[in-house]
């Protein structure tokens, strides 16, 4: 006969089939049985189960000293935290996972993993592929507002860390089996363009001839357009009118206005494509047909008030209400972006809005939530879904310590930052001698996938929230905590691999992996620890955790390298299956920070 707490086990086994790879998960599901055996009344008891590479195991359940306090007085046997500790310890369901389990200080319970298991784990995956680690979401479709610049202006640093952050957001989205709605939200819609158009019609008379694009240099034109808006009255006036003609539909406006979007949308593009991000493009001006409607219902709800001549959605807690209609009637950024929630709440089915903008616009997206809960649309817990996240960041700053710009204080212009730093990394390369053993597309695809990774890690690698400060030197050193470090020690263990002469595929199906040395063992844990990561990553917004994962899972490699001979050694195919799966993880950790790995340094 069974033990109760033996079923249970039985009947979980078929559960873990759901996240093999992620020991954290797994652990979880035997402490939850012990706890229920060791402490019935607390049923809800979740487990807290965390890693902890501490020299009396590999991960740790601390649920005990929490528990006692909340058992002590009642009627229990338990005497100390330590007791309960021992009890969860010994009521832990039997596991091939753990090798041996035992109890510290005042409860910790510390298990040690068996490293057969932890073999069988990463040889499975090298069969099964790394997919079978991807971390489980129980939400279907996102959409991650990402980027999103402003027409007729140039995109800053501010929209590179937006179109970094938020890429690499979606693809952390896209690997859990989320499908993600790449939203480019540009500003293409707004007073502004009264102006633009305008001066282009009078500066531009053969704006319509298709074969000249009239505006080669937007930011200058905005600039130009801007100066005469402000110094001549006359000028003004008329740009205010083609405002209202403009959202009066009137066809020569429109096609104006599709023209100078058209223009800004190639410049970006230009950028996208060579950080190699995706987006669709849904701009301010798509929801604008949307705002009457959306502003109805609220107002329908009694949310919207008259306040000195506007149109407002007070929130709990603040002073200053939200603003959905201006004083002149028109609608501004906050209306705009409530028309895009509900649209993507109820046309697009999305359960997770996220937002990627700098912490600057973190108290607009909170208003307008707010407005979202108070209308009913989110729900009030910010747990449940479906949800909204704004997801801030913090500026770009110069070795000067102030904002990042030219050196005659302009913004610095996107498609010239990438230029420089490929320049600078292939001048690395030719520095290395690679232009006289590789073709010349070698040479500038590896600069591009060295150089352009640099200045994606170099922004990822911090948390958001921070400041960081842009530099060259430091991004492109192939030492440290950087991207060219990373790409070079994936290239290595392909070289390991290529010199070996071994089918790695072969091995795969064949080969055993053993983790008798402490660094084998050490890298083997590591590597399980993915999955784990990448939910927490994913969860928490917060690609820099990657980043770090990544980097001491180079740093496990390195050791494990120096120190256990793998070409020519006993244990070869062991080795070089750890090898294998070591540079597949890396390869998917650039993959979800949009890096593109290189194969040969
Ligand atoms: N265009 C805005 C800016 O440059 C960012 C838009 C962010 N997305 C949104 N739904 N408001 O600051």
């Amino acid at each position: 006969i069974l033990s109760a707490a033996k079923i249970r086990a039985v009947s979980t086994m078929a559960n873990e089939e759901e996240c093999p790879g992620n020991i954290k998960r797994q652990l979880a599901k035997i402490f939850e049985i012990s706890l229920r055996e060791t402490v019935p009344s607390e049923s809800d008891e979740e487990p807290l189960v965390a890693a902890c590479g501490g020299k009396f195991g590999d991960y740790q359940c601390n649920n005990a000293m929490g528990l006692f306090k909340k058992i002590k007085g009642k009627n229990t046997a338990f005497k100390s935290p330590n007791s309960v500790g021992q009890a969860i310890a010994n009521n832990l369901p039997q596991s091939e996972m753990v090798e041996s389990c035992s109890v510290a200080g005042p409860g910790f319970v510390n298990v040690v993993l068996s490293k057969a298991w932890l073999a069988k784990s990463i040889q499975k995956m090298l069969i099964d592929g790394i997919q079978t680690w991807a971390p489980k979401l129980s939400i279907k479709r996102a959409v991650v507002d990402f980027s999103s610049p402003n027409i007729a202006k140039e995109m800053h640093v501010g929209h590179l860390r937006s179109t970094i952050i938020g890429d690499s957001l979606a693809r952390m989205l896209e690997f859990s089996n989320v499908e993600v709605l790449r939203r480019n939200h540009v500003g293409d819609w707004g007073t502004q363009f009264g102006m633009l158009i305008e001066f282009l019609f009078e500066e531009f008379p053969k704006w319509e001839d298709e074969n000249d694009v009239p505006i080669q240099d937007l930011e200058k034109f905005y600039k130009q357009s801007k100066k005469r808006f402000d110094e001549d009255p006359a000028f003004k006036e008329k740009a205010q009118q083609a405002v209202v003609s403009l959202q009066g539909g009137e066809a020569k406006y429109r096609k104006a206005w599709t023209k100078i979007c058209e223009v800004s949308r190639n410049e970006f593009q230009k950028v996208y494509q060579r950080l190699g991000v995706q987006l669709e493009e849904k701009g301010e001006s798509f929801y604008n047909p949307y705002i009457p409607r959306v502003l109805e219902a609220l107002d329908n709800k009694g949310l919207v008030e008259e306040s000195e001549g506007a149109r407002v959605i007070f929130v709990e807690g603040r002073n200053i209400p939200l603003i959905v209609v201006k004083r002149d009637g028109g609608y501004n950024y906050a209306s705009t972006d409530l028309a895009a929630l509900w649209y993507r709440l109820n046309e697009e089915n999305a359960e997770w809005m996220i937002y990627v903008t700098d912490v600057g616009q973190h108290e607009h997206f909170e208003m307008v939530f707010d407005a979202g809960k108070r209308a009913g649309w989110l729900p009030s817990d910010d747990n449940t879904y479906p949800k909204a996240t704004h997801v801030g960041f913090g500026l770009v700053l110069g070795d000067d310590g102030k904002r990042f710009r030219t050196r005659s204080s302009e913004v610095v212009r996107l498609v010239d930052l990438l230029d420089e730093a490929k320049n600078r990394g292939k001048a690395a390369l030719i520095a290395r001698g690679k232009e006289e053993v590789w073709t010349n597309e070698e040479l500038e695809q590896t600069a591009e996938a060295v150089s352009y990774g640099a200045v994606k890690y170099a922004d990822l690698k911090n948390n958001r929230l921070t400041n960081y400060t842009f530099n060259f030197d430091q991004m492109l050193n192939d030492r440290g905590n950087t991207a060219v470090y990373l790409l070079y020690a994936h290239a290595r263990i392909c070289s390991i691999i290529r010199k070996s002469g071994k089918d790695v595929e072969e091995l795969k199906k064949v080969g055993e992996i053993a983790l008798d040395h402490s660094d084998e063992r050490a890298l083997a844990l590591h590597l399980l620890q993915f999955s784990e990561v990448v939910e927490e990553a994913g969860a928490n917004l917060l690609p820099n955790v990657l980043c770090e994962y990544l980097y001491n899972l180079s740093e496990c490699f390195t050791k494990f390298y120096t120190n256990c001979p793998v070409v020519g050694s006993s244990q070869e195919t062991s080795r070089l299956l750890l090898c294998e799966a070591t540079a597949l993880v890396m390869r998917k950790c650039f993959h979800l920070l949009g890096i593109t790995p290189v194969y040969k340094i």
